[in-house]
């Protein structure tokens, strides 16, 4: 039953005085995208997200029943698309370890107004599973891997998974035509430098876009150091000195990633430089934790509940107000204000928001 109007609505609303409502924050950006993460577990223990000295066998996980049900996940999304939001991204933890993701991901595809339902992953879990996910609406697919060589991939990873593992996964999203598929990679001074070129070598010419990210504060885990980020220039020169490289211009305002393509036509690269080229300017993007909180900026220290909303039965619309209220107050850029100060303030964990 439609019990509001922002139920089942979206860019497509009959109500004209909702568009007209999109909310700007304090410096004047409009939401556009949603991250939604679906769990803060994760089978890897990559060592700049969820070091095991930290999420050892003691760590306190969610418990189940502060965990959005999947019809929790999709009401507050039709709330969002109603809000402007009209890309989704379904991170974790590992979103794949939640169970029967393939039901959400039917849900969410399912509502009017989201242009592009895509998801993170690391991939282990993805062999055999791709196929039912792109059936089930999902358009796209980011996968996380960081090394070519078992050894250094281990290094980051701190799990006995196989590389070939998440290749097999890359595989199996490309048959299943989850394209172009996104492949993120960490870069840590000390770890894995070395496998920049033989990443670029290996996703040259397949289609797939390989992105360097910048080692980023984010969490209070992760023991970053600046001296410890391989910073996007220095990423770019490196490959350009094998490969020239051309800068392509941003599909849409708020990209995150600087786009290259290959001069001799090998395909496109990104290179996300969060630290040493921030991009708060044009920060889109609200973030959903497995438990519902609305977190607008990857670097808050404490995020809004909207599961308390959703558990108090306060109706579509009070909640809509609730997240403008919230939307229409921010001001967060911590990316372009990062000092030594900033970098000991409380911070969420990466994989409680998702990335
Ligand atoms: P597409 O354009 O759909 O491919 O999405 P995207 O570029 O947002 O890709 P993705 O979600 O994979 O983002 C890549 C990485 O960039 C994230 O995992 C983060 O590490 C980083 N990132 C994304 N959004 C932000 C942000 O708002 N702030 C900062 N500092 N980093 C971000
Ligand atoms: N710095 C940069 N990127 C990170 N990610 C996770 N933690 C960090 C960090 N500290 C990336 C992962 C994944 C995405 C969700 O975020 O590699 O691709
Ligand atoms: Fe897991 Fe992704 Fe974090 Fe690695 S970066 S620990 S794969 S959530
Ligand atoms: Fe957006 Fe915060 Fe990242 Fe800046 S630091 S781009 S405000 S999420």
């Amino acid at each position: 039953m439609e019990t509001s109007r922002y139920r089942g609505a979206g860019k497509a609303s009959a109500d004209p005085s909702l568009n007209g409502a999109l909310p700007a924050d304090r410096l004047g950006r409009h939401l556009h995208d949603l991250r939604i993460s679906v769990t803060d577990r994760c089978n890897f223990r990559c060592v700049y997200c969820m070091p095991k000295e930290v999420f050892g066998p003691g760590f306190r996980f969610l418990p189940k029943e502060e965990i959005l049900t999947f019809e929790e996940i999709l009401r507050l999304t039709r709330v969002f698309v109603c809000l402007g939001v009209e890309k989704a991204r379904i991170t974790g933890g590992e979103p794949l370890l939640r169970r029967n993701l393939e039901t959400l991901v039917r849900m969410l595809s399912g509502i009017p107004g989201i242009g592009d339902l895509t998801m993170t992953t690391n991939a282990s879990l993805l062999p055999g599973r791709a196929h039912a996910l792109r059936d089930a609406g999902l358009r796209r697919i980011t996968v996380s891997l960081d090394a070519l060589d078992d050894d250094v991939f281990r290094a980051m990873s701190s799990v006995e998974v196989p590389v070939r593992r998440v290749l097999d996964g890359i595989r199996d999203a490309e048959a299943a035509g989850l394209v172009p598929v996104k492949v993120n990679m960490v870069v840590k001074r000390g770890v894995n430098e070395d496998q920049i070129l033989k990443m670029a070598e290996y996703f040259r010419g397949t289609g797939h876009i390989l992105r360097f990210i910048e080692f980023m504060d984010v969490g209070n885990s992760n023991g970053w150091r600046m001296d410890e980020v391989v910073s996007a220039r220095e990423i770019r020169d490196h490959v350009a000195a094998r490969w020239p490289l051309e800068p392509v211009e941003a599909n849409y305002r708020g990209e995150v990633a600087d786009r290259y393509r290959y001069a001799d036509g090998g395909g496109e690269i990104g290179i996300i430089g969060s630290v040493t080229l921030p991009f708060c300017g044009d920060c889109n993007r609200a973030r959903l934790t497995a438990d519902g909180e609305f977190f607008t900026c990857l670097f808050a220290g404490k995020g809004h509940s909207l599961r308390s909303l959703l558990r108090d039965n306060r109706s579509d619309d009070e909640i809509a107000e609730h997240v403008r209220g919230i939307w229409a107050g921010r001001r967060d850029r911590y990316s372009e204000l990062r000092s030594e100060a900033t970098v000991a303030l409380p911070r969420v964990e990466m994989s409680r928001i998702g990335g």
